[in-house]
């Protein structure tokens, strides 16, 4: 198969270090992606919202698999597109339809579909400018702190917890009447807060039969102690150890089954992974967000755990077979660990040399925020490799990664060294 996977993260090197290991990859190119993608596949300087070009290459390339990384591209409808143009319906595209992607593109629909779907969720109410005052009553009604989500997509930053009631009145005021995140906020929902411990799970799914992923937590938090600024993730483990397979059939019976009901009921065409965000009090989960693609840096060790073979897994979703594959996964524990540039999340240098990859030993180096210079593999982003371990236990595994963390130079390198230390 020719394969093209969309994006130049984390994400994408851990899929296409991994899609390069099936024998049924002929061809894999990655548009933009990084220094490291180039090590396994070719890259192609195209964004990942060049719907005309991505078309193009894909017609140029003989391209029969589109694997879709980040969310935009999915949300701006590119699995329609590609349904719509009839040189490219033979290509099998991973990831939802326009509507399906609504799941993550719009926090008000995807509440509405929980709801309608009895799938545990905090409650919640949606205003516009036009209710304003409203909105004002309805948090008036609420304990702190106090939840407000921009509906659209705010690049993972719509999301804010007031805690206190005049704030959270000043915070939808300038979300509504004030555009805070443009478009995004022009409607607000506004939700209980809830209390737990946060996990992901992760699910790809055909639209009617799914295969449940390994769970995974990540630290977002630039600091140690999980303090400081919100980032993209500085670093991640899998399993969560309380995850174990009681609380995962819960999670199947009361989340997932119904999930993938109300997307066959509501005749949603979704062929992709859905990432779901649980908060989990007494052992009782409820869905914080859905999103339509992976999480960055949790792929980095969900990935590497599937031991099958992730195209075959793929190309079955695209022939009708994906129910049918066997699907295994590693029984022993993955960490990643972040090394991301001097000053992220706010600002940082980029092009810096890198130095020290050979000295690296028994973990993997996805990178993220990297590029070729000439010989040099340069920084180029916040968020610049990601070092996957495994081990028994997260000790074991975090200390690999740590260990090789030392090894990589670049000016300013910066990482968390207690990953995994709430567990
Ligand atoms: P989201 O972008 O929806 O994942 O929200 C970002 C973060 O805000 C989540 O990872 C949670 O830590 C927190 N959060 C979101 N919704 C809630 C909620 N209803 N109660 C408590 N924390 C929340
Ligand atoms: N690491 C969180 C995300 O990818 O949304």
């Amino acid at each position: 198969m020719n394969v093209l996977i969309l994006g130049g993260g984390g994400r994408e090197h851990a899929f296409a270090w991994k899609v390069s290991q099936s024998s049924l990859c002929k061809k894999l190119l990655i548009a933009p992606g990084n220094a490291g993608t180039a090590q396994v596949g070719t890259n192609i300087e195209i964004g990942v919202n060049e719907f005309e070009k991505i078309k193009e290459l894909c017609i140029s390339e003989d391209i029969n698999m589109l694997i879709v990384g980040p969310e935009d591209p999915l949300v701006n409808g590119i699995y329609d597109y590609f349904n719509a143009h009839e040189k490219l319906q033979h290509v099998v595209v991973i990831g939802p339809s326009k509507k399906g992607a609504q799941l993550e593109g719009s926090k008000e629909f995807s509440k509405k579909f929980m709801t309608k779907h009895g799938i545990p969720t905090a409650s919640y109410k949606s205003f516009t400018k036009d209710t304003i005052e409203e909105g004002y009553q309805f948090l008036e009604t609420l304990p702190p702190p106090y939840v407000l989500k921009a509906d659209g997509l705010a690049a993972g930053k719509g999301v804010l917890i007031p805690e206190t009631l005049e704030e959270a009145k000043r915070s939808l005021k300038e979300m509504l009447t004030d555009a805070k995140f443009g478009d995004a906020s022009s409607k607000v929902v506004i939700e209980e807060y809830l209390k737990g411990i946060e996990l992901s799970v992760f699910v790809l799914t055909d639209g009617i039969s799914y295969k449940i992923l390994p769970s995974a937590k990540d630290y977002k938090r630039i600091g140690e102690g999980d303090t400081g600024l919100n980032t993209g993730g500085m670093g991640a483990i899998s399993p969560v150890p309380f995850a174990d397979r009681f609380f995962i059939e819960k999670v199947e019976r009361e989340i997932i089954k119904p999930t993938i009901k109300g997307l066959v009921e509501e005749d949603i065409d979704y062929k992709g992974f859905i990432f779901i965000g649980l908060m989990v009090e007494n052992g009782n989960p409820k869905v914080i967000e859905y999103n339509v693609r992976m999480g960055d840096p949790e792929t980095e060790v969900v990935i590497p755990r599937i031991k099958s073979d992730l195209l075959n897994l793929f190309r079955g979703i695209g022939n009708g077979s994906f129910s049918e594959i066997d699907f295994n996964i590693s029984e022993e524990v993955a960490t990643t660990v972040m090394l991301v540039s001097g000053g992220y999340p706010e600002s940082y240098k980029k092009g810096m040399e890198i130095t020290g990859f050979k000295e690296v030993e028994g973990s993997t180096v996805f990178h993220a925020g990297t590029k070729k210079n000439k010989e040099k593999i340069e920084t180029n982003g916040g968020r610049v490799l990601a070092i996957t371990s495994f081990g028994k236990d997260i000790d074991e595994a975090v200390e690999k990664s740590f260990k090789n963390a030392e090894k990589i130079h670049f000016e300013g390198k910066y990482y968390r060294k207690d990953i995994g230390f709430d567990l």
